[in-house]
């Protein structure tokens, strides 16, 4: 399986710790992914904790702890460091989470994600 590239609009409106949730197939299943913004910065992973293999939000989109200012998962409180994310505190210490590129276009960014196929759901620009 190939990789594919999935733009995410309206990036440049999220304010530090915002993130915006999109969406791929992997191995005949729907997956997300979210692009948060850290500071400046722009990252990429996908939502899939190393811990149990399911969603880190829960569904609600919310991705960031302002207290310890790290990526956290809703199901068992895991901490994940934003820029690596790697898993400072939690049942999965050491794990990572999957990293996507990310190259700014416009408002947005193209996400390149390997072993993916578009989700015919999402709305990507064409
Ligand atoms: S599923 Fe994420 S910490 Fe357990």
């Amino acid at each position: 399986m190939s990789s594919v590239r999935i733009y995410v609009p309206d990036l440049d409106t999220l304010s530090h710790g915002e993130a915006r949730v999109f969406r791929f197939r992997r191995r005949a299943r729907a997956v997300e992914g979210f692009v948060l913004r850290v500071e400046a910065a722009l990252v990429a992973y996908a939502n899939v904790c190393p811990h149990w293999s399911v969603d880190l939000d829960m569904g609600v989109g919310r991705f960031w702890d302002p207290e310890s200012q790290r990526i956290f998962c809703m199901n068992h409180a895991a901490l994940f460091d934003p820029r690596t994310g790697v898993c400072v505190r939690g049942p999965c210490l050491g794990d990572s989470l999957e990293p996507f590129e990310l190259e700014a276009e416009g408002s947005g960014a193209w996400v390149t994600v390997p072993d993916a196929e578009p989700d015919p759901v999402s709305d990507p620009r064409p």
